[in-house]
């Protein structure tokens, strides 16, 4: 694998490859001295066109414990803002000798086009509406973690589908580990022709979260992105957390032991409530310290040479 574009990058094989440096990369997060040599004398840039909290520390972290220099490039205070494209930006960056590049970027493709340019190893941060891969793979760790193995096992991904490149991304890799998906979401924020997606994948689809959450072995929230969204796709924030959310009343309808998951960030009180975004069957923080486990993995698989080591 020279980059990590999309799911359709993995198989079953390198995900359980990745999986099991993840779980090595775990252990080495509660060591008192977080520092492996397996990617010294290698440079990464985190290329960053969108806000983000979660995934750009967690591969800046993950560069640094793995001994790698990581450079933090951000739209906002980068050359971009004077009108440089993107292609000139990332020219100008990969000049200077880069080795893996994680970009995010509001356009869908722009990780895969900036592949083509570029002899680095580019990691997709996330692409518009298109896929996050690697919160894909946080994802299934985290809950491969706590459930066993995904065969079988019914995950419901409930919110805003239309925007969601983590939904795009999760019924991939969910479905190829052999998950039984069932995504829901108002008619207004269901993606215009997921039906055939849905068939030829295997996946299922649902307006009725209430129907689906009783046979779920785990549930993924997604967030409402109001800053993708022009119009009116629900009439107010009440009745969509009335209709959609995981409130205190759902969340008596879930079995104690069925993991609560959201890729964050979380709007509290509209697609999650306090109770259940902080149950004691929720897993988001363990995203968050699994993420940076999996993209230390990612970094490791992408970037270390035959003879390196973790
Ligand atoms: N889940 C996710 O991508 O979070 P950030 O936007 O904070 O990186």
């Amino acid at each position: 694998m020279k980059n990590l574009l999309s799911v359709d990058d993995l198989d079953v094989g390198t995900v359980q490859q990745i999986f099991a440096t993840a779980a090595d990369m775990h252990d080495v997060q509660r060591r008192e001295v977080k520092k492996l040599p397996a990617l010294r004398g290698r440079t990464v840039v985190n290329l960053f066109f969108e806000d983000s909290t979660r995934t750009r520390s967690s591969f800046e972290i993950a560069g640094k414990w793995l001994s790698a220099d990581v450079i933090n490039i951000s739209a906002k205070g980068s050359s971009t803002s004077k009108g440089e494209s993107l292609r000139d930006t990332v020219m100008t960056v990969c000049a200077m000798g880069v080795d893996g590049l994680v970009i995010r970027h509001s356009a869908s493709g722009a990780a895969h086009q900036v592949s083509q340019w570029v002899d680095a190893a580019v990691v997709n941060a996330g692409d518009g509406m298109h896929e996050h891969p690697t919160q894909a793979l946080l994802d299934a760790y985290t809950l491969q973690q706590r459930l066993g193995s995904l065969e079988g096992r019914h995950v419901a991904i409930v919110g805003d589908l239309t925007h969601s490149r983590v939904f795009r991304s999760n019924v991939k890799l969910l479905g190829m580990l052999g998950a039984e998906v069932t995504v829901v979401a108002p008619p207004t924020l269901m993606p215009s022709g997921i039906g055939p997606w849905a068939e030829s994948a295997g996946f299922h689809t649902s307006y009725d979260v209430d129907e689906v959450l009783p046979t779920a072995d785990a549930v993924m929230m997604l967030r409402v992105q109001r800053e993708r969204m022009s119009g009116g796709y629900f009439p107010t924030s009440r009745e969509y957390t009335v209709g959609y959310g995981l409130t205190r009343d759902r969340l008596a309808v879930l079995g104690p032991d069925v993991p609560i998951c959201h890729p964050g960030p979380m709007n509290r009180g509209l697609e999650i409530a306090a109770d259940a975004a902080d149950a004691a069957q929720s897993v988001i923080l363990d995203q968050v310290s699994s993420g940076l486990a999996v993209r230390m993995a990612v970094l490791y698989h992408l970037l270390a040479g035959e003879e390196t080591s973790a």
